[in-house]
């Protein structure tokens, strides 16, 4: 693939030469790529004409630097497996190129933003927010490709697009799972083994029907530290930290196994 755009000037530059009748899929990443986002990708070849694939470690997004720098980001790794996947373009842009203005302007959502993920990473939605539009203005896609792993960016994005009369539908892919049902994570790289597998014990307790406070108990038992297990509009949704790894999840309540 020779269309690894760093510019915005250059993406626009490849995206004014696609015939109209074409449709383009996007694929928004921070890089880390693993099967949850080759999902995503599959998803959107099948569905367009055109797949282009962002890469841009967003940093106005995390309130942890911590977390920051120790994003498992490898470009050259995720630029190969696009490259082999036949992604049409990667728009990999530096930071100063996407925030000329150095964050000035941001987008800022006053409810759903402020409670679960959003109480517990002050300023994080902010920040995907303000980024996914400035990737949908750019990239003129027709379909974008998030996971529901991150449900409550699933639900802001959606909303944000009707909020702006954008006209790129947002298409919602399930979570990606480990065969212990531990969702794919970029982060999962930094637990180690033990880690991982006692990960997958979270989405076990979220998949049961005991209540929020029973599950919490239990994973604070089990070792792992809880920001919040939450029953909200039919999903459960939590967040833990195994190992200094903070980990989401959330599943849909009604399929939630009885024991
Ligand atoms: O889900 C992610 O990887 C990020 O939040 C996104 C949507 C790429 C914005 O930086």
């Amino acid at each position: 693939m020779d269309r690894v755009f760093e510019k915005v000037e250059d993406y626009r530059q490849w995206r004014s030469g696609i015939d109209g009748t074409r449709s383009i899929g996007l694929v928004p990443t921070m890089g880390g790529l693993h099967e949850g986002h080759f999902a995503l990708i599959r998803r959107s070849l099948a569905e367009n004409d055109v797949t282009a694939v962002t890469i841009f470690l967003n940093r106005v997004q995390f309130n942890d630097q911590r977390d920051f720098d120790t994003y498992p980001a490898n470009f050259e790794q995720d630029f190969a497996a696009l490259e082999e996947m036949g992604v049409d373009a990667v728009f990999a842009p530096s930071f100063e190129e996407m925030y000329p203005d150095g964050y000035r302007f941001k987008l800022s959502e006053g409810e759903l933003s402020r409670i679960l993920e959003g109480e517990h990473r002050p300023g994080h939605f902010d920040g995907v927010l303000t980024i996914v539009l400035k990737l949908f203005n750019i990239a003129q896609a027709d379909r974008a490709y998030f996971g529901e792993k991150d449900w409550q960016q699933l639900q802001l994005v959606k909303e944000m697009t009707e909020a702006f009369f954008l006209s790129t539908e947002v298409v919602a892919c399930p979570t990606a799972r480990e065969e212990s049902g531990l969702a794919m994570s970029s982060r999962n790289r930094r637990l180690s083994e033990e880690g991982l597998r006692k990960a997958a014990l979270f989405h076990q307790l979220l998949n049961t029907n005991r209540t929020p406070e029973e599950i919490c108990s239990e994973l604070e038992q089990a070792g792992f530290e809880v920001e919040y297990v939450a029953d909200r509009q039919g999903r459960r949704l939590g967040a833990v930290a195994l190992e200094g790894v903070r980990l989401i999840d959330n599943v849909e309540l009604s399929l939630c196994r009885v024991d």
